[in-house]
């Protein structure tokens, strides 16, 4: 019997229309703006995957490095029987904390990507003989159903992922989570922390332009997807740090004035010469505002932990 099963959620063509949404009401507005979820198809997953080993992206080291030390401490905090991990792409990080949380039965991968959780469900199945595995193939930002296993749960959303919703969004999204949550559960919180735009700038604009091709990714995807003719080569890849509201934005900036059309939408968007479009926000965070945003919806934060440096932090927090 195989301990790897793997569930749709999501109707087949609920990521299609999803996008169309998402560009239709994205470019008809001003400023125009893309959410970055549509950045991860096979390439821009790919381009991510190079993001994490460039030398000025330190998010995905210093996060490792605080789950390889404290792996035991969240073991010995959660007793976690089930791990559902929101967003595991590779689930190369969450290797760590498997082999740490002694008592585990389950591990329950949630992602949007079917070719993501087919690989890393069946290698981590076979690196870990009687684990189940019960990926789940959902948004993590829309509501979800869990399948019915051992508690307590342990809830991770990693690698700063929760940067990338506004606040908003973010205030949604940690209620939603709290709701799958019971007495006795937890959540584990990969949080990037506000730190010198000298740092923070180039981890988003690297020397070698990879960032910029991921963010430019989002365009190819628009093409195939709904036949749309941007050239990716006619934007410029911006990245800047917003002091206000903390957090690193990426934009595309139309280097000339031009037209797309997106016969999917019947649509076509005019851009003006030097117009900047919004496709990511990244925020940075420190200790108070992530006790704070718990603490609204309903979770308190227990434990804080940072690398050496203090760049990135990982929290815990449970049910209160
Ligand atoms: C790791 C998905 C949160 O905001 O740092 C990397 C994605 N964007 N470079 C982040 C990203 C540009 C990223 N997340």
């Amino acid at each position: 019997m195989s301990l790897f099963r793997i569930t749709r959620t999501l109707p087949e063509d609920a990521t299609g229309a999803a996008l169309r949404a998402d560009v239709l009401g994205g470019l008809t507005r001003s400023p125009k703006t893309l959410p970055p979820k549509w950045f991860y198809d096979a390439r821009g997953s790919e381009l991510f995957e190079q993001i994490t080993e460039l030398p000025e992206y330190y998010p995905t080291r210093a996060e490792r490095e605080i789950i390889v030390d404290r792996a035991g401490d969240i073991a010995a905090a959660t007793g976690a029987r089930t791990l559902v991990e929101l967003g595991s792409g590779s689930s190369e990080k969450t290797r760590h904390l498997i082999e740490a949380l002694t008592g585990l039965d389950t591990y329950v991968p949630v992602d949007v990507s079917a070719s993501a959780l087919e690989q890393a469900g069946r290698a981590l199945t076979e690196a870990h003989p009687g684990l189940h595995v019960h990926a789940l193939i959902a948004d993590f930002t829309a509501a979800l159903a869990l399948p019915d296993t051992p508690g307590p749960r342990l809830a991770a959303l990693l690698g700063g992922t929760v940067g990338n919703l506004l606040p908003a969004e973010r205030a949604a999204f940690l209620a939603s989570v709290r709701g799958l949550l019971a007495p006795g559960d937890a959540l584990l919180l990969g949080t990037d922390l506000v730190k010198d735009e000298s740092v923070l700038v180039p981890a988003y604009d690297d020397a070698a332009g990879v960032t910029a091709a991921f963010n430019k990714n989002v365009l190819s995807v628009i093409d195939r997807e709904l036949g749309a003719d941007f050239d990716p080569g006619a934007f410029e890849h911006v990245a800047l740090w917003d002091a206000r509201n903390e957090w690193v934005e990426m934009r595309l900036r139309a280097r000339t004035a031009q037209t797309v059309k997106i016969p999917a939408l019947n649509l076509a968007v005019e851009f003006a010469a030097g117009e900047e479009m919004r496709t990511e926000v990244s925020a940075k965070f420190r200790e108070e505002g992530v006790r704070s945003e718990l603490s609204a919806a309903g979770l308190e934060l227990t434990h804080w932990w940072t690398d050496a440096e203090g760049r990135f932090a990982l929290s815990l927090s449970e049910v209160r």
